[in-house]
């Protein structure tokens, strides 16, 4: 049974020790409610409140075709808006203020978004479907965490016994997030709610047609007590991005981001402390249409769901993979959508995890091309560190070219390595005759994956063309995985206040 509570919303987080910024010191003051509550308006930034946000803005050298500074979206509104002053509106070349475009034509202030279009047309060579479902965009408004409701849950679940080994995705916190979006009403008010099922029509076309896409990012307990979502700027981009080229409508990235972290911070007791362990964040986004036929949905919904998950290797233990290699399967093609978190590129994939597990493989090494280019390793982005046939010693993980998932951790290694300065850091195509070769040349220091779930993976087998080839990666120390591997624990749990985490 649940009930909605009169409460400051964020009430029992006065006292607190721990160092907020202004605008969010006041959020914390709360205000009352009748029965559902809603958070005052913050006061406009400070300064302090200007480069926290900047720094959240996190320019890096990952850059999806929409960024963080303008409204990722073609007829956003423009102008402040109560959580505007403190979290979008703070946010460098926002679009500045003007009429509300109607249906059909294109914003006058929507420069950015229209180079953002051009960007991602000239990127894809495609007739990008999205744009013909762009004007409809316009009678959507955003939501704003300002008008999050919460009703608490009268049955609280009981915490998992940490002493047990956490399985993955089958524990779920006490709430959730949900958001429905009408195209006649635009998007509703967000609300943190207890967890429980969805009703959906028997039509609804996230269910036919995998009109569904998903994310998933970690938020860690440091060692100060502190929770932190790790580079969630990232994850919600690549949500955007995925979102528009389904046709589902657009939302405000800062406003999704304060909606998660004040979900988590209502289960953060829910996030576990020791070794290796996280909470989970699965932000899903699926279209609701209730009819049948292949089209733009007039109705969506945008929810977050929690799992505390344990250390991908228990006991601290690296347990190396084998890949199963095959050509004939290919999980992503040029012009395709594997360079987008949908739902629909990954059950195809359950049949050939079969097929590995058969021939006594873990995973799946996915080839493309007939040069057999390496791309991923089952729901992981590939490296391999490796003196290049040119003698340099380098790291290099495949390019952006649209078959290859932007990976959060691949960009995270990247960033590392390169800020190492120690040796090459390239992004280019890897097939299956240079790894052979140098294989055969004893070139090939350590493989591995990378992602959210595991981090970093080693890879110490390859089955190809019937032969199993063995990759040296446990016996070269592995140096370089262990070194990302502390760098990033270094991050996550740490207590200094790390660029790439985002304090809850
Ligand atoms: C196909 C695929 N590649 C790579 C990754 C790694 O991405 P991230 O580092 O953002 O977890 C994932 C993770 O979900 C994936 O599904």
């Amino acid at each position: 049974m649940t009930v909605s509570i009169k409460m400051p919303f964020w009430g029992p987080l006065h006292g607190r020790s721990r160092s907020v910024s202004p605008w969010r010191e006041r959020i914390l003051g709360g205000g009352m409610g009748r029965g559902w509550v809603s958070i005052p308006p913050p006061p406009p930034p400070t300064r302090h409140g200007l480069q926290r946000m900047r720094s959240a803005a996190e320019p890096g050298p990952w850059q999806a075709p929409y960024n963080w500074g303008g409204r990722a979206r073609l007829g956003g509104r423009a102008g402040g808006h109560p959580a505007g002053g403190a979290v979008s509106g703070a946010w460098p070349g926002r679009l500045s203020s003007g009429p509300r475009p109607g249906r059909g034509q294109l914003p006058a202030t929507s420069t950015m978004a229209t180079a953002s279009v051009g960007q991602i047309c000239a990127r894809k060579l495609l007739p990008v479907t999205w744009l013909l479902c762009g004007p409809r965009r316009y009678a959507s408004s955003d939501f704003k965490a300002a008008d999050l409701q919460l009703e608490m849950t009268q049955a609280p679940h009981q915490k998992p016994d940490l002493s047990k080994p956490l399985v993955f995705g089958k524990i779920f916190t006490d709430h959730m997030l949900m958001v429905e979006w009408k195209e006649e009403k635009g998007w509703g008010q967000p609300r943190i709610q207890p967890f429980q099922n969805l009703m959906l029509h028997p039509a609804c076309s996230g269910l036919h047609y995998s009109m569904q896409i998903f994310e998933g990012m970690k938020a860690f307990r440091g060692s100060d007590q502190q929770v932190r979502l790790f580079r969630p700027w990232l994850n919600i981009d690549r949500l955007l991005r995925s979102a528009l080229r389904l046709c589902l409508p657009s939302f405000d990235k800062a406003e999704l981001l304060e909606c998660i972290r004040r979900l988590v911070e209502v289960d953060k007791d829910w996030v576990p402390g020791s070794a290796g362990t996280s909470l989970y964040v699965r932000p899903v986004f699926i279209g609701n249409e209730p009819t049948l036929g292949v089209s733009c949905p007039t109705q969506a919904l945008l929810y977050v769901i929690l799992c505390p998950v344990g250390s991908y290797f228990p006991g601290g233990i690296m347990n190396p993979v084998s890949l199963l290699a095959d050509p004939t399967f290919i999980r992503a093609w040029v012009g395709g959508v594997g360079d987008y978190k949908l739902g629909g590129n990954y059950a195809p994939t359950v049949f050939v995890q079969q097929q590995a597990k058969r021939k006594g493989c873990e995973q799946v090494l996915w080839l493309y091309g007939p040069d057999h280019q390496l791309t991923e390793v089952g729901t992981m982005n590939i490296f391999v560190y490796w003196t290049h046939e040119d003698g340099v010693l380098e790291l290099v993980t495949p390019p952006l070219d649209g078959v290859i998932l932007p990976g959060v951790v691949r960009q995270s290694l990247l960033d590392l390595a390169q800020s190492w300065g120690e040796f090459r850091v390239v992004e280019r195509k890897i097939t299956m005759k240079e790894v052979l070769r140098a294989l055969e040349e004893g070139r090939v220091r350590e493989i591995f994956g990378s992602g959210t779930a595991c981090q970093v993976c080693p890879v110490h087998q390859i089955l190809y063309e019937g032969k199993h080839l063995h990759i040296p990666t446990m016996e070269n120390g592995p140096e370089l995985i262990l070194r990302f591997q502390e760098e990033l624990k270094a991050i996550q749990y740490g207590t200094g206040a790390h660029e790439w985490m985002f304090p809850v």
